[in-house]
């Protein structure tokens, strides 16, 4: 990798111990995957380390270092959403042990250490941190350094921003230091499409299942989707960006997608057309029969298949306005097909604390409370991702949580009859 006076400068230790080690680690990181030199962040981070798990001991270490040595990023950062919330997902007197005194015993360190190298403030625990609401919105072509998978793949496909899959401490170092290696998703050949999706459903497909399948057939690959936008139009309205989060969300869990196009909808797609595709891309078909097959072969990880659920997360990524809007309506509807007033699974929605504050403006808000259903911003994962929550019978509408834990998947309407008590 080619680097400037400047930064040979900070390698050589100009301006610090601590910045060189930094700066060493992303040069390390670049050269494995043959960068040719790095580049300027240009935008606000955004952490996936947002959990204090008391294991992680050289995170708080490496921490306390780059405090003691001044370093701040230049943009405020958001971070991913908090492990718990014992005030809306209510844990019973052994798990809010295993929980604070085990699992996030270093929550309060993690998040005091956080706020003193940038973070933006105590509402930026959100995987949607791109979202109007939140604010950490990238413009297209801004560089970033993030490490989330499914906000990587939105700000990559849906704003036209440039970020690589990072891993957790990298995206803080790219941030603290402003710059990161430029190779793969950042360069125009790594935005190139080597697979050409042709979708030819007869309804608009289920976006965690579409995703799910494509994730699966292409991992790290670029897909351009063909035939979506006859479902989805060209604009990227309010209820079309809440699919394309989750459709991301799947092709990147169930997948290691970080960039997908869709024709005449996603903002590379509409400038360059069919240009950017590759000339030798492959094609997969996806159709009913191949949509139906991808979602029976997801296998039930329940000791006992046939449990009643004892919780249900709605929101994996976290829900839109939108979609919060959206799901209060559809709980509505449902309850009045069972003659329920609430309903009868333990429910947890989960959102943005900006678009949580939002919501609780509006009668629907009210309503779900009456339905029973509670709010929040955790991360249902790593709520779930423990022994004793791990083995209750959960369920979810998400795809990632699906692949990452022993919840069960769902779809949308089916779900919402599950917990309305729908027969
Ligand atoms: Fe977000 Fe946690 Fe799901 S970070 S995408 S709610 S696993």
């Amino acid at each position: 990798m080619k680097l400037t006076q400047e930064e040979q400068d900070i390698l050589n230790g100009k301006e610090g111990d601590t910045k060189a080690k930094i700066l060493q680690t992303l040069v390390e990181f670049g050269d494995l995957f043959g960068a040719d030199k790095l580049v300027p962040v240009t935008t606000s981070g955004h952490l996936v380390t947002s959990f204090g798990i008391g294991l992680l001991k050289p995170v708080y270490r490496t921490m306390d270092e780059i405090i003691a040595a001044g370093l701040k990023t230049p943009y405020p950062f958001t971070v991913d959403p908090r492990p718990i919330d014992y005030q809306n997902v209510k844990c019973g007197v052994l798990d809010k042990l295993i929980f604070s005194k085990i699992m996030y015993s270093k929550q309060k360190h993690y998040e005091e250490q956080l706020s003193k190298i940038g973070l933006k403030n105590k509402n930026a625990f959100t995987c949607t941190c791109y979202l109007d609401e939140v604010g950490n919105t990238p413009k297209y072509g801004d560089i970033l350094s993030w490490a989330e998978s499914s906000a990587v793949v939105y700000a990559n496909s849906v704003l036209g921003a440039r970020c690589n899959r990072n891993s957790g401490m990298l995206d803080i170092f790219g941030a603290l230091i402003g710059k990161v290696p430029n190779f793969g998703l950042l360069t125009d050949e790594g935005r190139k499409a080597n697979w050409i999706i042709e979708v030819k459903t007869s309804k608009l497909p289920e976006a965690q299942i579409l995703g799910s399948a494509i994730g699966m057939k292409v991992m790290e690959d670029v897909p351009y989707v063909k035939g979506l936008d006859k479902f989805l139009g060209t604009e990227l309205t309010d209820e079309v960006i809440s699919y394309l989060k989750d459709f991301g969300a799947a092709t990147a869990s169930n997948g290691a997608v970080g960039l997908y196009h869709i024709e005449n909808l996603t903002p590379e797609a509409k400038k360059f057309k069919e240009k950017i595709i590759h000339t030798d891309a492959k094609v997969y078909v996806i159709d009913d029969e191949e949509l139906e097959r991808v979602y029976k072969n997801y296998p039930v990880m329940w000791k006992n298949a046939s449990a009643k659920p004892s919780l249900c997360f709605i929101g994996c990524p976290h829900l839109t306005f939108y979609q919060l809007n959206q799901w209060t309506e559809k709980i509505e509807e449902n309850l009045k097909l069972s003659g329920k007033r609430k309903v009868c699974i333990r429910t947890v929605m989960t959102s943005a604390p900006d678009v949580v504050e939002k919501f609780k403006e509006t009668e629907n808000y009210l309503k779900l409370k009456k339905f029973g259903v509670n709010i929040s911003s955790i991360c249902p994962l790593m709520y779930t991702n423990n022994p004793i929550a791990g083995s209750k019978p959960i369920i979810t509408n998400s795809n990632k949580l699906r692949t990452y834990s022993k919840a069960r998947y769902y779809k949308d309407d089916d779900i919402v009859k599950i917990i309305c008590g729908v027969k």
